[in-house]
Parts: structure tokens; C-alpha cells; sequence
């Protein structure tokens, strides 16, 4: 089952789902692992995040 975690103040964490391109491409991903997906738009590394979300002292509000 897919499962997606909305980090506070970071990325989402994703779990259970394979990440492809626009074009279907699978990006490699270590298997069986979460995936962390850039939210702040600041990653080098997109679609993934490279942490520079607590460099940009990105802020989220978001809760259920
Ligand atoms: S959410 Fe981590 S770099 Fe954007």
C-alpha cells in the first residue's frame, strides 16, 4: 500500500510507489526504502530532496 507523509517544515515522504519521469522512466530508488520528494522547490536534486529545505528555513502548516 502506497503511503505518503507530509513532513513538518520538509519534504513528503513517500513510501510504496515507484517514481518515474514524465516519460515513465523509473528514477532509481533504493528498494523497499521511502523516498523523500522536494516540497520546498529548493532541492538540486529534484524530484528528491536534498535537505536544503532547513538551509531555506522552508515552513509548512499543513496537518489532517
Ligand atoms: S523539501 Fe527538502 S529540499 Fe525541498
Amino acid at each position: 500500500m502506497a503511503k505518503i507523509t507530509v513532513k513538518a517544515n520538509g519534504p513528503y515522504l513517500v513510501e510504496g510507489v515507484d517514481v518515474v519521469d514524465n516519460e515513465g522512466r523509473p528514477f532509481k530508488t533504493e528498494a523497499g526504502k521511502p523516498v523523500a520528494l522536494c516540497r520546498c522547490g529548493q532541492s538540486a536534486r529534484k524530484p528528491f530532496c536534498d535537505g536544503t529545505h532547513m538551509k531555506v528555513g522552508f515552513k509548512s502548516e499543513e496537518h489532517a
